[in-house]
This record gives C-alpha cells, structure tokens and sequence, in this order.
C-alpha cells in the first residue's frame, strides 16, 4: 500500500518508529511487565500535561469515553454546549443513557459563550457541564478558560466534563488549574497514534462521585480502573498491547519536545494555515475561535473537494472534507500530532498547484 500523508482531524500521520514499536512479542496482560508498561504511560502523561488527577488508558475509541464521562459522574441532569456534530454526539450519548440532557446550542462555525451557559445553569439542578474543546466538526475552539471560570466561580457543585479528543497534546490548557473534572481524547489526534486507545483524566472529586452511582456500568467504571491499578498497575480487562507498547515510546518523544513547545508548534502550524486559507477561500470559524489542531476552509471558489483529495492522494497526502452538511462546502486541512510547518507548507502548496490558483 502506498504510504498517503494524513492531514485528516484523526487518525493522523504515525512516525514509522511507532508503527514499529507495536511489532513487539506479545506479553500477558497479567504480568509485571504489563504493570509497569501502563504504570509508565500513566505517569508520563501526568507529566506532560501538568496534572495530579487520575489518568487511565482505556482500549477503546473517544466515544467509549464520552459515554463513559456520563454514566460515572452524572445522576439525572447534565448541560451540553453544542455547536457541531460532537459536542451534540455527547447529548445523544447522554439521551440514550437515560440521562435528562439539557443543551445550549449555537450555530455550527460559531463557539458557545460563558452568558448562554450562565443562563442556562441559573436555572439549577445541573450536575454537570460538557464542553467540546476542540469541535472537530467545524474547527471551532471553545473558550474553555473563559467558560471554566465562569463555571468554577458562579457553580463551585457543578463538574466540568471536557471532550479534547482531538486536542489534547497538541492544544494547551491547564486542567488542574481550571478545575476540569473529567477530560477525555483519543490516541489518534493529537497523540499521534493509531487508533484503538483514549484517555481519561479525572478528578478526585469526580471520583468520589462515581462512586456514589449505582448504575455507572461496567467497561468504563473508572472505580474499577482505579481498584485494578492501585493493585497491580493492571486494566480490569485485557487492554491493546501493542497500543501500550506504542503509547510507551510516543510519550517519551512528547515529553522529550516538551509540552510547550509542542504546543507551539501546533500554534505555528495553525497561523500558517489559517493564513493561507484568508488568502485563497476563507476561514469557516467565527475570528478568535480556530482551531490551534485543525483550519476548517470555507469553500469560496466552489471546487470540487473530492477531486481535490483525489489529486491530492496522487501525490501522496490527504486532507478532510466537511463534515456532514458542510461536505463540499468546507474542507479541512488538520495540522495535529507530529507534524510540522514544512508539512504544512507542502500541502498547501500542492493545493495551490492543483488548483492552479
Ligand atoms: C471532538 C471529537 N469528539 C469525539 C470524537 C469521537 O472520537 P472517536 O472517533 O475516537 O470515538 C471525535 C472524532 O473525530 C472528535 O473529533
């Protein structure tokens, strides 16, 4: 199979070296070594992102996760902030857990403000807030800090769930300084590996909810996550290896570029794109809302954006269309993971010479 470079918002691009780094003989889940593989991840990730909550690695894709969030910390009431496909994912994921979901909705390409959640939550009884970080959707980034203050300070009660699958590692924001409860992501956005693993990071005050629901489920109880590792370093269940064997080694290059760096460079790729995209179509997100992962491109000169990646595939890349209604209308080009401005230069100039702009 020929190798196409992926700027699609996930999976993205896999350094060779962590595709190899899965090729390893298999070991029993049961084992020390496998203890100590997860035990690693775990507290190198707590290091990367700055953050004394739990950390656990689930074998499982960002929706198992999002689901997960719900039946473990929310009893009845939650409110959703939705403006695109995911963020409104998370209400149906809560509708059919039974949950009374409430939403503040906002028209996709635009961010949901701290005054339209205020409002909603002055009229009480919610439990628990979402946000999606990063709306993969549409490329709008929400104003988290903004929103968590206004959240922490008016209703200290109410848990801040965080939907970062497609931001976490790439994008920055402190989660113990804002107080976010529950943060979920996927191993193939900004982690930069195949997909199959996410993440959790919880709060301890979110752990002492979950344990008061009775019917928190199986698969995702983060209390039995928690009991297995404080045992043995184990998973409950038999987790991806090779994944971890994988994981292993991706964090170690994280952690060697630093988060803030890492960080900056996603920032360097994100203006890069952004500007080429003002200069030839236009921007979809509302201004001072973008994506730092991934530039949502309106299509202002009507291409066909199917044909685009075709050609684009011929020289061995590829970029997003839009998502669902926006197909066609948009494109997305992602700039996540391990990749760098001289990637983001070379796609951009293959769209130009395509395109013959
Ligand atoms: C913002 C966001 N949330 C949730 C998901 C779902 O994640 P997964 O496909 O890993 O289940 C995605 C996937 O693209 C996403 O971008």
């Amino acid at each position: 199979m020929t190798h196409k470079k992926l700027f699609v918002p996930g999976p993205t691009e896999v350094r060779e070296e962590i595709l190899k780094a899965q090729a390893q003989w298999m070991i029993g889940h049961r084992s020390k070594e496998f203890g100590d593989l997860n035990h690693r991840c775990i507290e190198k990730t707590r290091q990367i992102l700055k953050t004394k909550n739990y950390v656990f690695w689930w074998t499982a894709s960002g929706t198992g996760l999002m689901e997960g969030a719900i039946r473990n910390v929310v009893r009845k009431k939650v409110l959703h902030t939705i403006n695109g496909a995911f963020s409104d994912r998370w209400f149906k994921i809560s509708q059919a857990c039974g949950k009374e979901p409430g939403a503040v909705r906002v028209e996709w390409g635009k961010a949901v403000r701290p005054e339209l959640v205020d409002a909603e939550l002055a009229k009480g009884g919610y439990e628990a807030v979402t946000i999606t970080q990063n709306e993969t959707s549409t490329g709008v980034r929400a104003p988290i800090e903004e929103l968590a203050t206004m959240i922490r300070e008016k209703y200290p009660d109410v848990l801040i769930l965080v939907d970062a699958v497609s931001s976490l590692m790439g994008d920055w924001f402190d989660i113990d300084r804002l107080g976010l409860d529950v943060v979920v992501a996927s191993s193939q956005k900004c982690v930069a590996l195949p997909p199959g693993l996410a993440v959790a990071i919880v709060s301890p005050r979110a752990m002492e909810k979950c344990r008061t629901i009775p019917d928190r489920g199986y698969y995702f109880d983060y209390e039995a996550m928690l009991k297995r590792y404080e045992k043995d370093h184990q998973t409950p269940t038999t987790p991806a290896i090779s994944l971890f064997w994988a994981l292993d080694k991706e964090l170690d290059y994280i952690l060697a570029e630093g988060m803030e760096k890492r960080y900056q460079r996603h920032l360097e790729m994100a203006k890069f794109t952004r500007e080429w995209a003002k200069k030839y179509f236009a921007v979809f997100p509302e201004p001072g809302y973008e994506s730092v992962t991934l530039t949502t491109v309106t299509n202002t000169r009507g291409i066909s954006v199917k044909d685009l990646n075709t050609a684009l595939g011929e020289r061995g890349m590829q970029i997003s269309n839009g998502y669902g209604d926006l197909k066609e209308k948009t494109f997305r080009i992602a700039h996540m993971g391990d990749l760098t401005l001289n990637d983001m230069q070379e796609v951009t100039q293959a769209i130009v010479d395509i395109l013959k702009l």
